[in-house]
């Protein structure tokens, strides 16, 4: 049997396929490259010397699906397709609500349809809005979302949660991660964003490999200890072996599941930046900007419901986070085009 990966080609997709494929599963990949290059399943099979098997398919398209589901034989699914950026999202809603929501209403219909009842998905901790209580247990309510993006999540947590209420059969686990950073430990595999980035940890790799010019620090004056914003940064491969422990638990027919998938530890703008420098040696110049639009104080997790029932706690460090990202980006300046 196989766990098929929608998204398996994309940043957090590849690092759990390694992590799958090193804890013995066979994996099928479904992704259709519009966010990712097929070049970081190569490097998968690299790491693991493992054959990936790889579908280029859209997620919306029920004929290929139901291909896929006919020739494989397919135990669980591991949800990671969708669009994910954030300012994007305010610009294109239709375009974020079409491929999320109705891409994975497509994917779990030809999942029932053969009897393929065990899903993990992709949430986030934008799903808390601006948080009631920190550090964030899963029992903090869901908040108002303040971009279209963040709505995709929180509305597929409540139709998955719906569906397995429905039917018993399903095993749904939602993972809301706090912000992935870091790259495989090879230097081979990492983050490989269009453009110019929007998160901090590629924005500021850019900077050390000389192709932006400083760092915009968005606002000084939040409620923090030194104003600058406070997030939960959590090591990619961290959260890979994440999904392989809900995977155990979904094994256990858990029925719905929701962990909070981060470290604990909040880190501000600013000690990112003094951790980066530490851990490389680089220099990051920054000046301090305005806040940006619906951007929060601070946020991270309490990460223990995860310990206590998936066994699962951050192995990584933000030293080694940093350092990690970093080795990626110097030695493939261009991502995967290098
Ligand atoms: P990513 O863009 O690198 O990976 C997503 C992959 O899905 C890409 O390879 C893309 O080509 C593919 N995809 C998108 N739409 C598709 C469709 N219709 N059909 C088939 N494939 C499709 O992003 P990531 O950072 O690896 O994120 C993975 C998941 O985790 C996403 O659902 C994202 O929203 C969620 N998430 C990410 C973060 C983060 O900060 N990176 C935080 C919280 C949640
Ligand atoms: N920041 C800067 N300058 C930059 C980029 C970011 O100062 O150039 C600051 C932000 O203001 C924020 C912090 O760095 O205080 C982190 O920002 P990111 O854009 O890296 O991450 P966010 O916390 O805004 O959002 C990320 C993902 C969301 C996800 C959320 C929670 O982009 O998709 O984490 O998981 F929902």
């Amino acid at each position: 049997m196989a766990i098929l990966v929608t998204g398996g080609a994309g940043y957090i997709g590849s690092h759990t396929v390694v992590e799958l494929q090193n804890a013995g599963y066979d994996v099928v990949v479904v992704d259709n490259l519009s966010n990712s290059s097929e070049k970081s399943l190569e490097r998968v099979e690299k790491i693991t010397g493992k054959p990936v098997t790889f579908y280029k398919a859209d997620i919306l398209d029920r004929d290929a699906l139901n291909a896929i589901f006919d020739k494989e034989k397919i135990d669980s699914c591991i949800h990671f397709a969708g669009l994910k950026a954030v300012g994007e999202s305010v610009q294109k809603p239709w375009e974020y609500y079409e491929n999320n929501i109705s891409g994975t209403l497509t994917l779990v219909d030809v999942m029932r349809k053969h009897g393929v009842k065990n899903i993990i998905f992709s949430s986030s901790a934008t799903v808390y809005g601006d948080p009631a209580v920190i550090p964030i247990t899963e029992e903090c309510p869901k908040g108002q979302c303040t971009n279209p993006y963040g709505w995709t999540k929180s509305m597929l947590e409540q139709i998955l949660a719906d569906m397995q209420k429905a039917d018993k059969e399903w095993n749904v686990i939602l993972l809301r991660y706090f912000n992935p950073i870091g790259a495989h430990k090879s230097g081979t595999m990492g983050e490989n964003p269009n453009g110019i980035p929007n998160n901090l940890m590629p924005y500021i790799t850019q900077v050390a490999v000389g192709k932006l010019k400083e760092l915009g620090v968005f606002g000084n004056d939040y409620d923090t200890p030194d104003g600058t914003g406070v997030r939960d940064y959590i090591h990619v491969v961290d959260l890979a072996v994440g999904h392989v422990k809900a995977l155990k638990k979904i094994e256990e027919n858990v029925g719905l599941g929701i962990y909070n998938l981060g470290t604990g530890v909040g880190y501000s703008v600013l000690d990112i930046v003094k951790n980066f420098e530490e851990a490389t040696g680089v220099k990051i110049p920054y000046v301090i900007k305005e806040r940006r639009a619906g951007d929060i104080a601070a946020c991270y997790s309490d990460a223990s419901k995860a310990k206590r029932e998936l066994g699962w706690e951050a192995q990584n460090g933000i030293k080694e986070m940093c350092a990690d990202s970093w080795r990626w980006q110097s030695n493939n300046p261009n991502g995967y085009e290098d």
